[in-house]
């Protein structure tokens, strides 16, 4: 697969580094905003993001990115996490950064633009962008962890986010023990 992965602001750093742990084999473009360093710094051991071999970065105040036109092909972009604010700057159709404008494309082109909100709780404004996106074809899928297959460390209980992220990426996996699932 050819994606786009961008990551915001959001508390949960944790959740884009153990998706692009996972990513390992497709065509990865990456994209982070100035608050996502920041918020990384904080979070991750080593304080920033240990990027895979093969990932391509850009700068989010760069419209040189090729995901930022229609005209080359994405399979599907992934903003993770993805901060109230960016959330209701692609709501609003900005466009006024990369990550902006890439989501804008993806929504026009109709191609897969998964959002994974990290805020507690959330206002009226989150809520109304949020359906505003669902409404655009975008999928919301909260940095909502499940509990049900008992993970015993943070990064079990990141991984059962990301395990959803995967599945509606079509891509295998086996983070997270699936409901019912016999033991292997
Ligand atoms: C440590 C830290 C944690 C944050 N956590 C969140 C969060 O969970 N959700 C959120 O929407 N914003 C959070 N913010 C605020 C965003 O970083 C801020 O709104 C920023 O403008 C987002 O910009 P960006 O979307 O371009 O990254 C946090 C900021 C910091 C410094």
């Amino acid at each position: 697969m050819k994606l786009v992965v961008a990551i915001t602001g959001a508390s949960g750093a944790l959740y884009a580094q153990r998706l692009l742990d996972h990513l390992r084999g497709q065509e990865v473009h990456l994209v982070l905003s100035d608050y996502a360093k920041e918020v990384a710094a904080l979070e991750l051991d080593g304080g920033k993001l240990a990027v895979p071999d093969g990932v391509i970065c850009y700068d989010n105040r760069s419209m040189r990115a090729p995901f930022v036109s229609g005209s080359t092909r994405f399979d599907a972009m992934v903003v993770i996490p993805c901060s109230m604010g960016t959330l209701g700057r692609i709501a609003g159709g900005t466009s006024d950064d990369t990550i902006c404008r890439a989501a804008d494309v993806f929504l026009k082109e109709r191609r897969k633009l998964i959002l994974v909100p990290r805020e507690t709780p959330y206002n009226l404004i989150h809520v109304r962008n949020m359906e505003r996106l669902i409404e655009a074809g975008a999928d919301i899928i909260p940095a909502t962890p499940s509990f049900y297959s008992r993970p015993q460390t943070v990064q079990q209980v990141v991984d059962t986010v990301v395990a959803r992220v995967l599945d509606h990426l079509g891509i295998e996996h086996n983070l997270a023990k699936r409901w019912m699932e016999k033991e292997s």
